[in-house]
């Protein structure tokens, strides 16, 4: 099991996370708990950012919110001098709730509903990042009605295929997102950005998928951007101000995977642009990414409390911890790999392989498959380690589930920053029936 960041094994063979041991967390909050490590979290917007200082790019880092997304999350990458893209009213209003600067947030998505531009408009955001021609006239339209205009990126879809799974990759032409370049949709938009009277074109937008370990797909997305910056340069005279080429640098969930530094991905990226733009004699743009899963990730470690375990002779034993696919959706989303070791016996010889199997009524419900571990028993806490995005960003309340509580761990001290539902949580939103039927 990899220690990521402030991850370490204390004096008692416990796991250690920003100076806390994870038993007393697992026994003072409860199980299954999200924990992060603050410290790795400022340390990869840092890094971000100093690269681009480097670079001497001007450049907004905007933190892909949508990874994992709460009014303290929003606290901390606003200290750090960071963007925010949202995707919804409920990522917006997150961010305002945490008094995060609207005109440095960016709103995304391939079907916002009109009440989701009005209110994006009426909190005076950074800018729309547009997906197709419906939202184009729809920005228009809501920026008329109130007089004023609207700054508006370009979300294009350049005809790269990320090596990721299916479900994240995003820049191929067949793709629900953006408009496609090949087949002229993106020069379309373009032409209409410049006739709205209401739209203030600023550039162009890229997000070739996520968890990518490569620097060739992004060269290849830039390339093609900066070939139809040249092409609009020349056919109508006009300069984007901005390129934005997404996010998904990749992170290590487990030994195999070989991601590169924030720096490394921004180096190659800094480059490409520069050379391509010298190469086209075209100015240098603003440059803009996207991290959600590099800056979060790996700052995430869940724990779980080890309960029933099932063994089938010369077939497989089956660990169950007292979560699962409602904490972390991703395993069996995506077949996503983890790694975990035993939080209260971190030193002790693996010896046995299980799997880890959560607690929900789906077979499907598979945390880890063959996972090498001590010998386990009912009460150990189980650390699952590189949780930190889209695990609680995609929890939710299967089975009736309450989900978990998230604590943020620095220095040896630990702050709740999101509460576990309750049981009154579940049912808050229900209603009884008002006429019940007697018959049976
Ligand atoms: N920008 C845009 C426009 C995006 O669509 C995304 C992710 C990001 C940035 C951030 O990507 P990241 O740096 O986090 O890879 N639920 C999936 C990931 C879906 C990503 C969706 N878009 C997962 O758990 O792997």
């Amino acid at each position: 099991m990899f220690l990521h960041g402030t991850s370490r094994i204390n004096d008692r063979g416990h796991l250690e996370i920003g100076g806390c041991d994870s038993t007393e967390l697992a026994k003072k909050y409860g199980t299954p708990l999200y924990v992060y490590d603050e410290a790795l979290i400022r340390e990869k917007c840092r890094a971000f950012v100093q690269a681009f200082e480097e670079s001497g790019f001007a450049f907004q880092v905007a933190y892909a919110s949508k990874a994992f997304c709460t009014v303290a999350m929003c606290q901390l990458v606003q200290e750090e001098g960071l963007s925010l893209d949202v995707v919804s009213s409920g990522e917006l209003y997150t961010a305002l709730q945490a008094g995060f600067p609207p005109e440095k947030i960016h709103f995304h998505g391939n079907n916002k509903l009109p009440e989701e531009v009005a209110f994006g408009l009426d909190a005076n955001i950074g800018c729309f990042v547009a997906d197709n021609f419906y939202e184009l006239d729809m920005l228009n339209r809501l920026a008329a009605e109130r007089g004023r205009k609207v700054e508006v990126l370009l979300r294009l879809t350049p005809g790269v295929e990320a090596h990721t799974h299916d479900y994240i990759s995003t820049g191929q032409q067949d793709s629900k997102f953006g408009f496609d370049i090949a087949s002229g949709q993106a020069m379309e938009a373009i032409k209409l950005c410049l006739q709205y009277e209401s739209i203030e074109l600023l550039g162009l937008h890229s997000h070739i998928g996520s968890q990518i370990f490569e620097t060739n797909g992004f060269v290849m997305a830039i390339d093609r951007l900066i070939a139809l910056l040249a092409q609009v340069k020349n056919e109508l005279g006009f300069e984007g101000k901005v390129l934005n080429v997404g996010g998904g640098f990749g992170i290590r969930y487990v030994e195999e995977d070989t991601p590169l530094a924030p720096g490394a991905y921004v180096k190659a990226i800094t480059s490409a642009v520069r050379k391509g733009c010298a190469e086209n004699s075209l100015t240098l743009p603003e440059l803009w990414i996207e991290p959600g899963r590099s800056v979060i990730g790996d700052a995430g470690t869940t724990l779980y409390t080890i309960g029933s375990t099932k063994a089938i002779p010369d077939v497989r034993k089956y660990v169950s911890v007292d979560g699962g696919m409602s904490d972390n959706l991703r395993p069996a989303l995506y077949q996503a790999k983890y790694e975990a070791g035993l939080a209260n016996r971190m030193t002790e010889q693996a010896e046995e392989v299980v799997s880890i199997a959560g607690k929900c009524c789906e077979s499907g419900d598979m945390l880890i498959w063959d996972i090498s571990l001590p010998p386990v028993k009912a009460g150990d806490v189980l650390a699952v380690t590189s949780t930190g995005a889209y695990g609680y960003a995609m929890s939710n309340n299967y089975n009736r589930i309450a989900r978990p509580a998230v604590v943020f761990v620095k220095d040896g001290e630990a702050e709740v920053v999101v509460e576990r539902e309750s049981l009154a949580d579940l049912v808050k939103n229900d209603r009884p029936l008002k006429k019940l039927q007697c018959q049976r």
